[in-house]
């Protein structure tokens, strides 16, 4: 199987994007109509463990309590899993045939469980298949440092 520059096969990426498109038929989205899911691979810090969680954008009459489908997805995987969690890779896909990368406030969410290698698989235009890293992303990423 041929190894993508993210380090991860071909069907491994095919197959997150597909869990992202099946998550995204849970969306709750009755006011922008946009059906977004997104699949986080997860690994455990040093075991060789990995696993898939999938979430749904879940929208609020409040519009702005809406939460994104890649945010409700890190939250459920730290409900099952725990604060050691890391993102591996993120794909997001949409039931609208557009093109979505994630939001501003998802890249900051992405990045609290990030790593060097944490890549993102995403719907480009004209229905191609877009990624990037998240470093790429999110260049220059507030992050809290207290003395
Ligand atoms: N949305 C996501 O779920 N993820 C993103 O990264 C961008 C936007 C959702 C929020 C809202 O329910 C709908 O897409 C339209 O903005």
């Amino acid at each position: 199987m041929q190894e993508h520059s993210s380090g991860l096969t071909a069907a491994v990426i095919a197959d997150l994007r597909q869990r992202a498109a099946i998550a995204a038929q849970s969306s709750y989205s009755p006011y922008s109509h946009f059906r977004v899911g997104a699949a986080l691979l997860l690994t455990f810090g040093d075991s060789t463990e990995e696993t898939i969680v999938t979430g749904c954008n879940v929208e609020n009459a409040s519009f702005r309590l809406t939460t994104c489908a890649e945010q409700a997805a890190i939250a459920t995987a730290v409900g099952l899993y725990g604060p050691q969690i890391k993102l591996r890779a993120v794909a997001v896909a949409n039931l609208n045939s557009a093109a979505s990368m994630p939001c501003g406030a998802c890249r900051q969410t992405i990045l609290e469980f990030s790593t060097p290698e944490t890549w993102v698989f995403y719907p480009g235009e004209n229905g191609s298949a877009a990624e990037a890293t998240l470093a790429d992303l999110l260049p220059a990423a507030f992050r809290l440092h207290q003395s």
